[in-house]
């Protein structure tokens, strides 16, 4: 949102903030907030109504959260992503750009992932995304709409909570601020690629400008970690020596985690631009202060 509005840009937000942060939006006054949910067609068309590129992120997310409940997973997933591609065909939008996620892939099987890894998902929010991207890459082959479906990896960055779902950067660094042991689940060696938003919020901007493009991409940093190596850093970089503890594999959760993010580069020149260090030490600044994420 920052973005477009930074490069001239009209913005209407749909959010029934039920975890986004009704502050993000209220320090900008000229974007349109319609809030709803987008299981309610009525107000997805209304925010639809008169739109050219639609930026479709809203979601229920996290493995955890849609094995508890799995209906309402699929309601907001793919209901609702349903809800905005006929509000998109009915004003005739020209284009839409989904985020997809990585956990369409399930257990890695080659590496680094390409775009036609097996799509086999451990989880009912994988299948609920893997549905949705399907139906966008449908509906562009239906009607005169581009579908975008952008498979996010592991994304963090400032303004990202701690407490909706299991992102485990947020939740380290809460962790850390509050003097609580950081929980690790499994042996630590399982490996992530996280992309900071900053590096997310441009290839979004850059699918959206593409003019008759469609198809899915990988969006990452195209390098990994281990949690280990993640939650030692931290601790580092926030000069706090926080106790470190072991917890069973959570299930759901993959291994093994790395992108091939070349389809992107070429088809719209996405490039990430911030590596993880650089990005964590933004992120714990930013959190350190932050009264929400620290409360
Ligand atoms: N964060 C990641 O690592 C990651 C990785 C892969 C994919 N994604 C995808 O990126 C998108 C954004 O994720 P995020 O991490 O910013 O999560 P988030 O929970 O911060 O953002 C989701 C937004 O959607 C809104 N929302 C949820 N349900 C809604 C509904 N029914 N109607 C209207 N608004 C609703 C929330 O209020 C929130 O603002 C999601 O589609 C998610 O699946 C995120």
């Amino acid at each position: 949102m920052r973005l477009l509005l930074e490069r001239g840009h009209e913005v209407t937000v749909l959010d029934n903030l039920s975890s986004g942060y009704r502050q993000n939006l209220v320090s900008f006054p000229q974007v349109r907030h319609i809030e709803g949910d987008i299981r309610d067609a009525k107000a997805v068309n209304e925010a639809v109504d008169g739109v050219e590129v639609i930026f479709h992120l809203a979601a229920s997310v996290g493995n955890t959260r849609s094995i508890e409940n799995p209906i309402l997973d699929s309601e907001i997933n793919v209901i609702g992503t349903l809800n905005v591609l006929e509000a998109a065909r009915h004003h005739h939008a020209k284009k839409i750009v989904f985020s997809s996620s990585a956990g369409i892939f399930g257990e890695l099987k080659t590496l680094p992932i390409r775009e036609d890894h097996p799509v086999e998902p451990d989880s009912p929010y994988g299948a609920s995304k893997l549905a949705a991207e399907k139906m966008c890459l449908a509906y562009s082959k239906l009607y005169d709409l581009d579908a975008i479906c952008l498979r996010y990896f592991n994304v963090y960055g400032i303004n990202q909570r701690y407490d909706a779902y299991g992102n485990v950067i947020p939740i380290f660094a809460h962790r850390l601020f509050k003097g609580m042991p950081i929980t690790i689940f499994g042996d630590g060696e399982q490996t992530r690629d996280f992309v900071n938003v900053r590096d997310v919020a441009e290839a979004n901007y850059r699918a959206g400008m593409q003019e008759g493009l469609s198809g899915a991409f990988n969006i990452a940093s195209a390098t990994s970690v281990t949690i280990n190596h993640l939650a030692h850093f931290m601790c580092e970089a926030s000069g706090i020596k926080g106790a470190i503890d072991y917890a069973a594999p959570r299930k759901g959760d993959v291994r093994d985690s790395l992108a091939d993010i070349s389809a992107a580069g070429k088809a719209f020149g996405y490039e990430p631009s911030v590596q993880l260090e650089e990005g964590l030490r933004a992120y714990l600044a930013w959190a350190r202060e932050d009264k929400v994420a620290a409360s």
